[in-house]
């Protein structure tokens, strides 16, 4: 039987970190959809055009190795404004949503347009200073050399965009639970995350 936890939210919200935890939790398999999008991101700072990037993505693409830099970001949510580009990605995240075992899937669109059927909806925020907070020592600890007020810039800019688009723009379903992480602990959120998906469950 297919169960889908669509968990969305803007950047650096923290739907990562709970989607891989909730995933472990059910034995779910896990699909970060973000990294869909700073895949086609990274080939198009390289050169390519974005329509032929995504309709030739592959597997291989998707190593977290690079992927996750500010630039590639920007690229990402860049490219995730053109509607074909979105749509040569649908069928593989609707058929990983749909898969039998269980499914968890993070992104921006995936209650409202991916899977819109998801037994569980979540909508993973914080305040643009909490989020830009955690990215930056994400991104230290990575060793990337970034001042926090240019992540707090880039964080803004890029959740005006995902949320402005006209195609699948960033927003909660009508039928998401939002949890709001700005004061919670991931344990905190992770237990709220957890009790919800048993209630769907039983
Ligand atoms: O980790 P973070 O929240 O910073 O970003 P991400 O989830 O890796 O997504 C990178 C970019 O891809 C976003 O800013 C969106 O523009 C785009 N994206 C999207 O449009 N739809 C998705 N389902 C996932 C990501």
């Amino acid at each position: 039987m297919p169960f889908t936890i669509a968990i969305d939210g803007p950047a650096a919200s923290g739907k990562g970190t709970l989607s891989r935890a909730i995933a472990e939790h059910f034995g779910f398999a896990h699909l970060d959809t973000g990294l869909l999008y700073r895949a086609v991101g990274r080939r198009v700072l390289e050169g390519v055009s974005p329509i032929d990037a995504a309709l030739a993505l592959r597997a291989e693409d998707l190593a977290e190795d690079g992927l996750r830099t500010p630039a590639v970001a920007q690229a990402a949510s860049k490219v995730a404004v053109i509607a074909e580009v979105r749509a040569a990605l649908v069928d593989f995240q609707r058929a990983f949503a749909r898969r039998s075992g269980g499914a968890v899937l993070d992104g921006r669109d995936i209650g409202t347009v991916i899977c819109p059927e998801a037994e569980v909806k979540l909508f993973v925020t914080a305040s643009a200073e909490v989020r830009a907070e955690r990215r930056w020592r994400e991104l230290i600890a990575a060793g990337h050399d970034v001042a926090l007020d240019d992540v707090l810039r880039d964080v803004k800019t890029r959740d005006a965009r995902d949320m402005g688009r006209k195609d699948a723009p960033l927003k909660p379903a009508e039928d998401a639970v939002t949890l709001d992480t700005s004061a919670l602990s991931i344990e905190a959120a992770l237990a709220e995350a957890r009790s919800i998906v048993e209630a769907r469950l039983r």
